[in-house]
């Protein structure tokens, strides 16, 4: 079947209108009006409340000519769904970091749309409000991600505890990623089953890992998530943050989409995957502090790393910085699909 969404096209590896592009965390701080919306509500109630969320998540889209919408959320939500407790601050703080099996063994499974209903209820709200069309993307982050901030207790660096935690307690390490791998991939059925039309999960830490204990722990969580969500029939995505060590790992993951950050060329990165796996990124954020005329030029060059086959996903390689001016993002978005609207016809 022919997508007429480019995201949803460039997803499948099909020929598209143009570039597809959206932005990581497009839904936030550098826009004007989440910061008005945000200076009267905590951000975990705009996560909570589907109106509020609902409408976060619309307001890029009614600003820029985004290909996609991402739902606005948190990783760490559905494990508040679990009941671990947890502020934002702003990034996730638990209150009792999970070290032993006692914790890992309590840890209950989720169960979406009875611990998170919220989400879902989101979902449907964003869905039909939508303009032009555009596609849903929901997500979840990756079950290593995950473990890091739940055995950290806060968000870190170089994330020492959850790393020497998979070498000095590797059963418990295993034992906490599957419970995560199982509670993400009900979590991403659910948000697929609410109308979301693609999943992409966020492995923001695997740059931690090397790549033996990347296979060990991380990957092998993912692909049982993964595996778990095929039956949904919508684009998966999966994103490695510093991930370049790991590409060939993921060749034979059995995904649609491979995120990458802005530290490997997509030409590389492209010959490493084959042409069975699109490819979605990635532009350094801190590009869009360039001059138009400069900006204009590291846009063209992800394009031409990316190269003329069809399976590209224009985006950062990561999420956008809340000092960055929306002017810069509207003159990116235009940039993109100029440049390759048409291309379709100039290369055939
Ligand atoms: O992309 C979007 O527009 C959707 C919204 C979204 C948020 N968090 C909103 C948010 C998404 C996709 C995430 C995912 C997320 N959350 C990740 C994976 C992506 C990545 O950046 O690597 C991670 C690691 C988290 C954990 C988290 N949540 C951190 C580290 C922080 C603080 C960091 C920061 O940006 O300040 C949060 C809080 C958070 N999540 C905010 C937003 C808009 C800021 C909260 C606020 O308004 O105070």
């Amino acid at each position: 079947m022919n997508e007429t969404s480019p995201f949803l096209a460039a997803c499948r590896r099909q020929p598209a209108a143009h570039t597809p592009i959206w932005v990581m965390r497009q839904a936030g701080r550098y826009l004007p009006e989440y910061r008005e919306l945000r200076a009267k509500v905590t951000f975990e109630e705009l996560t909570r409340r589907p109106d509020l969320a609902a409408e976060v998540t619309l307001q890029p889209l009614r600003r820029f000519e985004l290909d996609a919408a991402i739902l606005f959320s948190d990783i760490m939500t559905p494990v508040q769904g679990m009941g671990v407790d947890l502020e934002f601050a702003p990034g996730p703080v638990v209150r009792h970091p999970i070290r032993t099996d006692a914790q890992i063994d309590a840890l209950p499974e989720l169960v979406a749309e009875r611990d998170v209903p919220f989400v879902m209820e989101s979902i449907r709200l964003i869905r039909p409000n939508l303009p032009r069309g555009v596609p849903l993307i929901g997500f979840a982050g990756g079950p290593f991600t995950l473990l890091c901030y739940l055995v950290c207790g806060k968000p870190s660096k170089e994330f020492g505890p959850a790393r020497s935690f998979l070498y000095s307690q590797p059963d418990s390490a295993l034992r906490l990623l599957d419970k995560l791998a199982d509670a993400m991939a009900a979590y991403l059925r659910a948000q697929a089953a609410a109308g979301a039309q693609a999943l992409m999960m966020f492995e923001s830490w695997a740059g931690l890992l090397a790549p033996a204990q990347f296979e060990e722990f991380a990957l092998r969580a993912v692909r049982r998530t993964m595996s778990a969500l095929r039956g949904t029939g919508v684009p998966l995505i999966y994103y490695m943050n510093q991930g370049s060590a790991l590409m060939e790992s993921v060749v034979d993951l059995d995904v649609d989409v491979i995120g990458v950050d802005w530290r490997s060329s997509l030409s590389s990165v492209r010959k490493v995957l084959g042409p069975a796996k699109a490819v979605q990124g990635n532009l350094d954020p801190a590009a869009l502090f360039a001059s138009p005329e400069e900006l204009r030029r590291q846009a063209d060059a992800v394009l031409s790393q990316a190269g003329p086959n069809p399976g590209h996903i224009f985006n950062l390689g990561h999420g956008i910085w809340p000092e960055t001016n929306p002017d810069a993002v509207a003159r990116l978005i235009d940039h993109v699909h100029e440049r390759t609207s048409g291309r379709r016809e100039a290369v055939s």
